[in-house]
């Protein structure tokens, strides 16, 4: 990022780009087209809303989270019929009860799903909820900006009509872009739908980017700093990343539960790309997350919504080793012994490092 900025109208932007979506396919692992957007992962998800669906027309949306919610509220927005197939914050939705909402409702124009909900770290079965929903001929939506790159996601294999990213989480690259992947049968559900849309239009992007072009200036730094980034995580080899992504939810767990706290996330190893604890009792939650950053310099994430102040969480996405992950719980081990917490000492490293050396994934 730090390289003179090139000129996006000139050949050395279209070949950077070129490669760049080159490199996403394999990533995405997609022959659809994937097209780039100067926004948050959110105006990705906004894309989809608004070029695949009419106003009046119905949605379901599988929400367990705080960004499941982040569906309804764009779908709400752009005036369509929402049916929310809601959890509570931290389950994990079920296919089989997909199927039986898509049976009652007949017919819905897409099903909008997040793989990684990471308020609450839940991974959910992307191949097994995109099921019920192609058989009742709804578009599957999926929402992966923190799960591509650390969890299989096999957008062709699965039949994921819309995939939406962002550059920010496992793709390591500062916050910016926003990537969507768009097959066919998107496409033809995109001719015909009827919400406004400009910047975030689908085919004006594709055109440009057949010529590896952009319709508006994009942010030229984030493209080079992304190409550098996938190509990272190509190098490396993506089961090789998702292995040690598992390896590293595992260590995180595994540290976590030798101090005695308490697992939010389900313990299992799709849970690879945020570790939600609950935050014992007698413990303020903001309080420990802003004393371990201000003490330390280590950024956990509190809890959202209704979770404030309940949970705590430890990202392990993207540039990350097992150290890392033993300097977080070493800084929690302390800060809690501190507030007073009655928790194991002197044993959280130690398990995190035997679960990550010593699984074979
Ligand atoms: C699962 C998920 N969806 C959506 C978003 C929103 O993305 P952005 O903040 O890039 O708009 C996030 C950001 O944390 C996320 O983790």
């Amino acid at each position: 990022m730090a390289e003179p900025v090139i000129h996006h109208r000139a050949r050395d932007y279209r070949e950077l780009f070129e490669r760049l979506l080159s490199r996403l396919e394999g990533i995405f692992r997609t022959e659809n087209d994937i097209l780039l957007y100067t926004a948050s992962g959110t105006g990705g998800m906004e894309s989809a809303v608004a070029n695949l669906c009419s106003p009046g027309e119905r949605v379901v949306v599988v929400s367990a989270g705080y960004f499941g919610e982040r569906w309804s509220q764009i779908a709400r927005a752009y005036g369509l019929e929402v049916d929310e197939l809601a959890y509570e914050w931290g389950e994990t939705p079920s296919p089989a009860e997909l199927a039986i909402r898509l049976d009652e409702l007949g017919s819905a124009a897409a099903v909008l799903l997040t793989q990684s909900e990471t308020s609450t770290g839940v991974v959910a079965d992307i191949e097994a909820l995109a099921e019920p929903a192609r058989e009742a001929g709804a578009l599957v939506v999926v929402d992966a900006i923190s799960s591509l790159g650390a969890v299989p996601l096999e957008t062709d294999a699965w039949g994921v009509d819309v995939a939406v990213s962002g550059s920010q989480k496992a793709l390591m690259t500062p916050p910016g872009l926003a990537l969507v992947s768009i097959s066919p049968a998107a496409w033809e559900r995109a001719a015909r739908a009827s919400s406004p849309a400009y910047y975030f239009a689908w085919e004006p992007v594709r055109k440009a980017q057949e010529k590896f072009d952009a319709t508006f200036t994009p942010a030229v730094s984030l493209v080079q700093a992304l190409d550098v980034a996938v190509g990272l995580l190509l190098e490396e080899g993506l089961e090789e990343a998702f292995d040690r992504h598992v390896r590293l939810g595992r260590a995180c767990r595994a540290g976590i539960k030798a101090m005695g706290l308490d697992l939010f996330s389900p313990d299992e190893d799709r849970s690879a790309v945020v570790t939600a604890v609950r935050v014992p009792d007698d413990v303020d939650g903001q309080m420990l997350v802003a004393s371990i950053r201000d003490r330390f310099g280590i950024t956990l994430a509190p809890g959202q919504g209704p979770l404030k102040g309940k949970i705590f969480r430890i990202g392990h996405i993207g540039y990350f080793d097992v150290f890392d992950i033993t300097t977080a719980l070493a800084a929690v081990e302390l800060a809690l012994a501190e507030a007073g917490a009655d928790i194991e000492r002197g044993v959280a490293v130690t398990r995190a490092l035997e679960a990550f050396e010593h699984t074979v994934v």
